[in-house]
């Protein structure tokens, strides 16, 4: 009886009969001499918590510490699986020393068994020059990531949630962009290997859920930025601020003019929380990211300010399907979630540079041939 996981029926009412006790027999049962009443009791007390067991996949990633940190403090029992392909352990190991936060080294094209009520499936290379390096591993990453994921979620029947991405709509058509529009993608360019690796994983989603009736949630996060990107992920906020910081030029792919929305990193994990904690009919994908949209030259010329850097605008040509706009429409997370981002980009620009002046750029390492 003790064995079941989270939502099976067993589960359940199991949870329906302890709920329903009243409160002298519910503080009595842990006074019960058996074995089986200490059980009892040990069970009744993690229902009445609501601590969960969740798995983050690229839990060592930027925003899958952040995540973890954030699951970590508020009690769950926190699985971090990470291939450490593009992250570094330093990320996490603040943690490692709290007694509900476990650090696997897995890699998700991979399966493995674990007991879990809830999935945070992260694990991907996110960067263009990461997820370039072996594009063939990236699809694998996404593709074999999500169906071992969500073999897990559907044997443990726990709850899973997909960190989709932005890119699924390509170099888009429509603007802003409502999770109704089904994109732009070129499925043979370079960038393919990840927009269309992202595009399959919200298929296999869909059809999990369809076939077996697995819990998930379909999230599309766009431009997140914040303390502890890689400062050689080579994407656009990162690359700037460390630029600036080491007094180089600063490189704008373009003329510049092109947009971006840029989400800071507290307000996505709230939003990815508040998803995952959201109602079951409610599958998504919803779009999670900041509608303030501003140019790439814009953003150059705010770091450069917020920096004091000396640096000049280098202009070089723009890389092959490169969108030229992209801005959420943020409307459905809005009404379902009642999520929207809080941090205006002068505030989280100030915070991710505060911390870029911490590290020390020679510590973190390109992504390794092996992987
Ligand atoms: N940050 C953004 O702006 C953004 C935008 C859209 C989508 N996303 C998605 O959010 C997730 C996290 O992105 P991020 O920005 O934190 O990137 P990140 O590169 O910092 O994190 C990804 C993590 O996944 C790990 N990983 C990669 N391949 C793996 C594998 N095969 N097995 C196990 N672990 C593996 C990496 O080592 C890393 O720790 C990704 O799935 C990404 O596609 C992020």
């Amino acid at each position: 009886m003790f064995g079941y996981t989270r939502g099976s029926v067993h589960f359940r009412a199991c949870r329906a009969i302890f709920d329903g006790m009243s409160k002298t027999l519910r503080t009595s049962v842990p006074l019960l001499p058996s074995r089986y009443g200490r059980r009892i009791a040990r069970r009744c007390e993690s229902v009445l918590k609501k601590n969960k067991r969740i798995v983050v996949t690229g839990g060592a990633g930027f925003l899958g510490s952040h995540l973890c940190e954030r699951l970590v403090d508020e009690g769950h029992d926190v699985i971090c699986l990470d291939n450490f392909f593009t992250s570094q352990k330093t990320n996490v190991t603040h943690l490692l020393g709290r007694p509900n936060f476990e650090l696997i080294r897995h890699d998700v094209i991979h399966p493995i068994f674990l007991e879990v009520d809830e999935i945070y499936n992260m694990a991907c290379p996110a960067a263009p020059g990461h997820y370039q390096y072996n594009p063939v591993k990236t699809t694998k990453t996404s593709v074999l990531g999500a169906i071992n994921t969500l073999g897990m979620a559907k044997r443990c029947r726990a709850k899973i949630l997909q960190a989709s991405t932005s890119e699924i709509y390509g170099d888009p058509e429509v603007h802003p962009q409502p999770e109704s529009y089904r994109g732009a993608v070129n499925p043979i360019g370079p960038r393919a290997c990840y927009d269309e690796g992202k595009r399959v994983a919200e298929t296999l989603f869909m059809d999990y859920k369809r076939m077996n009736r697995v819990n998930i949630r379909l999230v599309r996060i766009f431009n997140t930025y914040g303390p502890r990107m890689h400062p050689f992920d080579g994407r656009v906020v990162s690359n700037f601020i460390r630029q600036a910081l080491e007094g180089e030029d600063i490189t704008i792919f373009g003329d510049g003019s092109q947009t971006r929305s840029f989400c800071y990193r507290d307000d996505l994990v709230e939003g990815l929380i508040r998803m995952m904690n959201g109602p079951d009919e409610f599958t998504g994908p919803v779009n999670l990211g900041n509608p303030g949209e501003y140019t790439i030259k814009q953003l150059a010329e705010k770091i450069i300010e917020i920096t004091g850097a000396k640096s000049k605008l280098i202009y070089q040509p723009l890389p092959q399907d490169d969108p030229t706009r992209r801005q959420p429409d943020i409307s459905l997370a809005k009404e379902k979630l009642r999520w929207e981002p809080k941090v205006p980009l002068a505030e989280g620009l100030q915070k991710t540079i505060d911390w870029f002046r911490t590290i020390d750029f020679e510590a973190y390492r390109p992504p390794t041939p092996n992987y």
